[in-house]
């Protein structure tokens, strides 16, 4: 099985989780395009979505799923997103497709994180992918110099502004032990918008695409 079919398999499993005449919150990613695509094979058994990024919301609205503002929405049954590193403990960095600000929202009104990933995603360490910051432009400077302080290097990642019209630095050579008060402390630095440690709000179930299909923790 190729990498990409690991995800598919991932992705197709989620649909378990989805119940008849919901709204589904959706991540952003190669891993959750194939979970939309498998949404799309029961449109008309559910309400609708909550996307967590414009490309999500584009390829659900190009299948005929309807898409609904969040700010509408008080909660949602389960959000399926995908994962750039996820431990044992379901702590996971996401933002590797820059979304992590929208997924953070979406997946703090859900009652369930389902993470779909395929097994190269499992780390023992986060830290290796670098962990993306969203960062209000004017401050990128100060918050690059305040990053280092933490024992990071941030890297500007060039020619991407995210949907909310912000930068992103990518944090290299962390090795994260404490995710939850790295979390805490990265948001706290003034002109971050959010980190994507997903370390407060971790995944509840975790379903890998392996050579041998979908394998399920729940
Ligand atoms: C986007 C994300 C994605 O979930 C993460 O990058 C995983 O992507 P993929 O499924 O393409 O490997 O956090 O911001």
């Amino acid at each position: 099985m190729t990498q990409d079919e690991m995800k598919k398999a991932a992705g197709w499993a989620a649909l378990n989780y989805v119940k008849k005449g919901s709204i589904v919150g959706v991540g952003t990613g190669s891993t959750v395009n194939h979970f939309i695509d498998a949404l799309g094979s029961i449109k008309d058994d559910i309400q609708g979505a909550v996307s967590s990024s414009l490309a999500s919301t584009e390829k659900l609205q190009a299948l005929g799923i309807k898409v609904y503002d969040c700010n509408d929405i008080e909660t949602l049954d389960i959000y399926v997103d995908g994962a750039d590193e996820i431990n044992a403990q379901r702590e996971m960095i996401k933002g590797g497709g820059a979304a992590l600000t929208r997924e953070k929202i979406v997946a703090a009104i859900a009652k369930q994180f389902i993470c779909i990933v395929d097994g190269s995603k499992a780390v023992p360490v986060l830290g290796k992918f670098p962990l993306p910051v969203e960062v209000i432009p004017m401050a990128r400077s100060y918050v690059s110099r305040e990053l280092s302080k933490l024992g990071g290097k941030p890297v500007y990642r060039e020619g991407v502004i995210t949907d909310n019209g912000n930068i992103i630095l990518d944090v290299h050579d962390l090795h994260i032990t404490q995710a939850k008060a790295l979390e805490d402390k990265i948001n706290s630095i003034t002109g971050v918008v959010t980190n994507g440690l997903f370390a407060h709000r971790g995944a509840d179930v975790v379903i890998t695409g392996t050579e041998q299909g979908a394998k399920i923790e729940e």
